[in-house]
């Protein structure tokens, strides 16, 4: 049984540690020393240029109320049973309103309907409105623009102008006001700005637009954005995308996981409907409970990897729904094949195709780096049997059009006459059985069968964040990755994001926490951080002896650095000494040393204490082609050594 460490040092001590006080904490138990041995000279296995990568759907407001950084929900104003979600009527002093929703009316095809708001009686100081909570309130910052817009009808323009506003829940003061001229007629848009003054950083607050005269007002498509990672129109926010640029990834594997599939065939991510102006996007029912905007669409995730320097891995939707119906192979299925292709087009075609062009209308003409397909998501839950003619339908197709991309199934397909070249793996464990895990691969043939895709997995512990025992799970399974590399050619935790408010997430543990002001970064995130920062390209010849069974290693170096990643993830209570024998090593040099240490298996970091558990360096110097080394208890140490 796990103990906690009984005095654990500040964290500012421990950020000044040394090699001798490493090797003191956890000093309960001292067991012999385990032997190491690597030889850099000796690369026995390859390691892929893109092992590390992130995965993303629209899973605890990852999108809606998270990346995307539009602050007002509910923009389109869906009804409930009650009302019209995160809306409530505005009506000051003795102004006389209402409003409801109007079926036969709205600015476009998509968004055929819209809220009509009818005052009976408003006036300066008396207005009447409407006021929107945000995603669990609207995150405000001092001397601050945010633009925003709405489309709006009034047949008599006298009802208006609109006055725009942004309040303090708690104090009720007005923190930005802007007026917008109405115009009578048909469907407008129009646009605003709010700037913030000298105020506190604060996410208890409400936007409002109100009118000051009698009248009627229709409005849909509410929009108001903060500015956005690299000042993005339509974009995402700037915290959210750092952090994950922090993580050093290769890929983003998009749109989903369940997202993609829908609970029932109609839910599909049907990517056409998600692309060109917002008005023009309808939104859809997402699995995951709530109503997706797809104000980050098909375009949106495209250049959210465009950003990250990263390439899509993309799935395209294979014809199967999660509560168990799927399209027959054939000519039913064959709409979908070519929704694929097309999107594939859209992807990467040049402006003189038809779906290049269509992405340079909506603002791209650069087609996008593509090297992988995945058909489909999970398809192991069919229990019909389909997937195999499914995969088959989709892969002769898309070979055809694109014999340059490597096709990913979501499971073995061993009636199809059409194999993949990767197959994707999903583990959901518990930290215990990660690390029981953490050799599978390494017995798997290499001799025949597809490259590995582990596109989804995760240590299940700590809520709504991984905790300290999930990222030591998670540091070892890693280990077993690099060591098989050679077969796996990419990873991706999953889920990546979460809204750390209560009602706001589907799923726990996710790798980033946040509410609408603030984010932080889990255990498990530093881990992958760290193991995804230093990785080499090729996997040196070694060996470990006498370690303890929660002990986990491996090793790669940087074939044009020379420098030697060596990651040791001590999960036991008890600190792991350690002789490492590194060959060749004649000159004295000085290893980095990045390392992350909980507590106990249950310490963990949250949006209210963020930086409980974070990477510390130090250094210590090798003298020769021996080292000794103390792993502490309950750590993850990623180490480099320069080798020349
Ligand atoms: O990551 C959460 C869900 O787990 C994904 O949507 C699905 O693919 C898997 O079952």
């Amino acid at each position: 049984m796990l103990r906690s460490l009984t005095s654990r040092p500040s964290l500012a001590a421990l950020s000044l540690l040394t090699a001798a006080s490493f090797a003191s904490i956890g000093a309960q138990e001292k067991p012999a020393p385990a032997q190491l041995t690597v030889d850099p000279a000796k690369i026995v296995s390859p390691v892929s240029p893109m092992l590390y990568g992130m995965m993303t759907e629209e899973i605890n407001h990852a999108f809606d109320g998270g990346l995307y950084a539009e602050l007002i929900s509910n923009r389109t104003f869906r009804p409930i049973f009650y009302g019209i979600d995160r809306w409530e009527l505005v009506r000051e002093g003795n102004a006389d309103a209402h409003f409801e929703i109007d079926k036969s009316s709205g600015p476009s095809t998509a968004l055929p309907t819209s809220v009509k708001l009818t005052v009976a009686s408003a006036a300066q100081g008396s207005e009447a409105g409407l006021s929107n909570v945000g995603y669990w309130g609207v995150p405000l910052r001092p001397h601050t623009t945010y633009k925003g817009s709405f489309y709006a009808k009034v047949d008599d323009a006298a009802v208006g102008p609109v006055t725009a506003r942004l309040i303090n829940d708690k104090t009720g003061v007005q923190l930005a006001e802007a007026h917008v001229t109405l115009k009578a007629g048909p469907w407008s848009q129009y646009e605003f700005t709010l700037i913030t003054g000298a105020i506190a950083p604060s996410q208890a607050n409400h936007f409002e637009l109100t009118v000051a005269h009698p009248g009627t007002v229709w409005f849909q498509l509410v929009s108001l954005m903060p500015p956005t990672y690299r000042n993005t129109p339509n974009g995402n926010r700037i915290d959210l995308m750092e952090k994950m640029a922090a993580l050093h990834p290769h890929f983003l594997r998009l749109p989903g996981g369940n997202y993609l599939e829908g609970d029932r065939l109609e839910d599909w991510y049907n990517w056409k409907q998600t692309i060109g102006p917002l008005v023009d996007r309808p939104g859809h029912q997402a699995p995951w409970t709530y109503w997706s905007t797809d104000g980050l669409g098909l375009l949106e995730f495209l250049e959210w990897c465009e950003d990250l320097k990263i390439e899509p891995v993309l799935a395209v939707y294979a014809g199967y729904a999660l509560h168990g119906d799927h399209i027959n192979p054939g000519k039913d299925l064959q709409p979908y094949v070519q929704s694929a292709i097309d999107e594939v087009q859209y992807v990467t075609g040049d402006v003189s195709t038809k779906w290049g062009a269509q992405r340079a209308k909506d603002g791209h003409p650069t087609p996008f780096p593509l090297h992988y397909i995945e058909i489909g998501n999970e398809d192991w839950f069919d229990k019909s049997g389909s997937y195999d003619a499914r995969f088959a339908q989709f892969a002769k197709a898309l070979r055809q059009a694109y014999p340059q991309y490597k096709l990913i199934a979501t499971t073995p397909v061993p009636k199809s006459d059409a194999q993949p070249d990767v197959v994707d793996d999903h583990y959901y464990k518990l930290p215990s059985e990660m690390m029981d895990f953490v050799h599978h691969y390494d017995k798997v043939s290499r001799t025949s069968g597809p490259k590995i895709f582990v596109g989804e997995w995760a240590s299940m512990a700590g809520s709504p964040t991984p905790n300290f025992g999930a990222a030591l799970g998670d540091a070892a399974f890693m280990t077993g990755l690099e060591r098989n590399s050679d077969l796996i050619v990419m990873a991706s935790y999953a889920p990546l994001l979460v809204n750390v408010n209560p009602g706001a997430l589907q799923w726990t543990p996710d790798l980033i926490g946040y509410d609408a002001l603030n984010s932080y970064a889990s255990p498990s995130y530093y881990a992958q951080s760290l193991f995804a920062g230093h990785i080499g390209d090729g996997t040196p010849e070694s060996s470990i002896s006498g370690a303890g069974n929660r002990f986990f290693y491996s090793v790669t170096l940087d074939s044009k650095t020379g420098v030697l990643h060596l990651k040791l993830v001590n999960a036991s209570s008890a600190e792991q000494p350690m002789t490492i024998d590194l060959k060749g090593l004649e000159q004295p040099h000085m290893a980095s040393i990045y390392w992350l240490h909980g507590g106990s298996y249950e310490a963990t970091n949250s949006i209210t204490e963020p930086n409980l558990i974070i990477p510390k360096q130090t250094y210590e110097r090798i003298t020769g082609e021996t080292w000794q080394h103390t792993v502490p208890a309950l750590s993850i140490q990623v180490i480099d050594i320069p080798t020349h």
